[in-house]
Formats: structure tokens, C-alpha cells, sequence
């Protein structure tokens, strides 16, 4: 794999915040993370698919990404029976790669893989290029957003949304628990009441690597997760969780320390 750090020496800075404008390259974090089939995003996809498969989405929502980076696969699911989807991040160069994927770009990457895997869990094999169409089409705006603003799409305000998802997201721009209330609370705010949070990502993790380069994480647990919800007006929580079994696991050879992946769905408090 080209950019692995295994041909490269791993720089030993810690990078955070304002460096995702400018060390996070989309196009190797796709080649590292989204290339080749791997579990641990097959994983994620069943688990987006079931909290999706169990939530109650009127068909025609409207869908809000925090954190998409380049990505779309974590809205295939729930993105199904929304009208409107809306991409957003804090860095312009992962905003224009899913710009890019929406227009059909000849450069933009390839996520067919990642629809045939979803509507092959929803048994319905044969139409993941008419997801694909649909996810595409749904992807009305794709906009700049930092999680620690109190308005995260400032200077934008946007309509509260039915459904939001965010994956790998929260653990990469938060430094301890207070900010991740403070983050959550602010993506919460752009959730209706009544409206659905898929959160998905990873725990335990202090690092991850990008090429040869390492970004920063905090080590969630359900148990913050779980009080920081309660915190923010979010319930009814239904979590999935996998234990990674070393904790020195690696993904593709880039080192990181995560001990497990979860997803949790959770409802904001009407009222
Ligand atoms: C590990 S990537 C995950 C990207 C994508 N969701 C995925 O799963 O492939 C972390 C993302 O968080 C974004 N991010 C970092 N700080 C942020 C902030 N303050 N507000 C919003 N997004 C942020 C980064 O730009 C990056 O795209």
C-alpha cells in the first residue's frame, strides 16, 4: 500500500484540531481506510444497517453528517428514506472529495463496495446502484462545521434535523470529556426533538495514523458516552459494541490503540 508507514518513517507529533485543515490528506486516508475490504468498516456498515433497521425514519427526513471527512458510507443506511442529506465537516479538502463523489468525478473515490455490502445485509442485492443514486441525488449541501461552536454550521443556520450521523468524528476532535459533553450538546442542538443520533467510532483510542502521520483521539467508553447522553437530553440509547481483541491492534499496518468499535442510536428528549 503506497503512503503505508511502513515504507515511511511515522512522525511522532500528535496532531489536533486545526491540523485537520492542513495534515489530514482525504485521498490517503481513503487509500489507507477505504480501499480494500476490510472488518472493521464491515462492521461499522452492520451496524449502521441495524440501528437503522430498528429506528423509526419517516421516509422523506432530512439527515445531517457531522464529521463526514471524504466519506459517505455512514449515511447509506439511514440516508435511505431521506429526502435530503446534508455532508459536513470541519476541513474543505474532505468536503471537496464528497463533492466530487455527489458529481460523479471521474477522480473521486469508489464506494460501490460499501453499497453492495448494505443492501446485501438488507437482502436486496441487486440494488445498491439505485441506493447509490439516491444517496447521491439526497446530498443536497455539503457544508463547513466545527462541533465546538455552539451553532456547529456557523455562520449557517440550518432547520433542526430528523436524523444524525456521525462516525469516527467525536474521538478525533475531542480532547476530554468536558469537551465532548460540549461537542455533543452542540450537534444534539441541531437534532428536532423526537430526533434520532447514530453515533458511531471507536474506544479506548489515544491515536490513530493517517499515512505517516498521527492524529490525536480521546479514549471514549460507553460509560462516557452513556453519561454525557443523559447530560445533553438524549435517551433511549441502544448500543452495539465490539471488543477488538490486542490492544496494540493495527489496521492495514498504521498503528493505533483502539480497544473496540461501538455504535449507539439515541433519541434527543421531546420538549
Ligand atoms: C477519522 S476522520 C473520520 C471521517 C469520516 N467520518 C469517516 O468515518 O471516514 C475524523 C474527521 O473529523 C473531522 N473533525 C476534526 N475536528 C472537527 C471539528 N472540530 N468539527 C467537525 N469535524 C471535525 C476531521 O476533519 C475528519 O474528517
Amino acid at each position: 500500500m503506497a503512503n503505508n508507514p511502513a515504507s515511511e518513517l511515522l512522525e511522532t507529533a500528535r496532531l489536533f484540531g486545526v491540523d485537520y485543515k492542513t495534515h489530514f490528506d482525504p485521498k490517503i486516508y481513503l487509500e489507507n481506510y477505504h480501499t480494500t475490504e476490510n472488518r472493521f468498516f464491515n462492521k461499522m456498515l452492520e451496524m449502521f444497517h441495524e440501528l437503522a433497521a430498528a429506528a423509526e425514519i419517516r421516509d422523506g427526513s432530512r439527515l445531517l453528517d457531522v464529521g463526514s471527512g471524504p466519506s459517505i458510507y455512514s449515511v447509506i443506511s439511514a440516508g435511505s428514506r431521506c429526502s435530503e442529506i446534508v455532508c459536513s465537516d470541519y476541513s474543505t479538502q474532505n468536503l471537496d472529495e464528497i463533492i466530487k463523489w455527489v458529481n460523479g468525478d471521474p477522480d473521486a473515490h469508489n464506494w460501490q463496495r460499501y453499497f453492495e455490502y448494505v443492501c446485501k445485509l438488507e437482502g436486496k442485492n441487486d440494488e445498491w446502484k439505485l441506493r447509490q443514486d439516491h444517496i447521491r441525488q439526497a446530498i443536497k449541501r455539503v457544508v463547513p462545521c466545527d462541533i465546538h461552536q455552539e451553532n456547529p454550521s456557523a455562520p449557517l443556520t440550518l432547520e433542526p434535523f430528523d436524523v444524525i450521523t456521525s462516525s469516527l468524528c467525536l474521538e478525533s476532535a475531542c480532547s476530554d470529556k468536558s469537551s465532548f459533553r460540549s461537542a455533543v450538546k452542540h450537534v444534539t442542538s441541531l437534532l428536532k426533538p423526537g430526533g434520532i443520533l447514530f453515533l458511531a467510532g471507536v474506544q479506548g483510542q489515544t491515536f490513530y495514523s493517517v499515512g505517516n502521520k498521527r492524529f490525536k483521539a480521546f479514549p471514549l467508553s460507553n460509560e462516557i458516552i452513556e453519561s454525557v447522553s443523559a447530560e445533553v437530553g438524549l435517551t433511549n440509547l441502544r448500543w452495539y459494541n465490539e471488543t477488538c481483541d490486542s490492544k496494540k491492534y493495527t489496521f492495514e499496518g498504521l498503528p493505533c490503540d483502539m480497544s473496540g468499535l461501538f455504535a449507539v442510536s439515541a433519541t434527543r428528549i421531546s420538549g
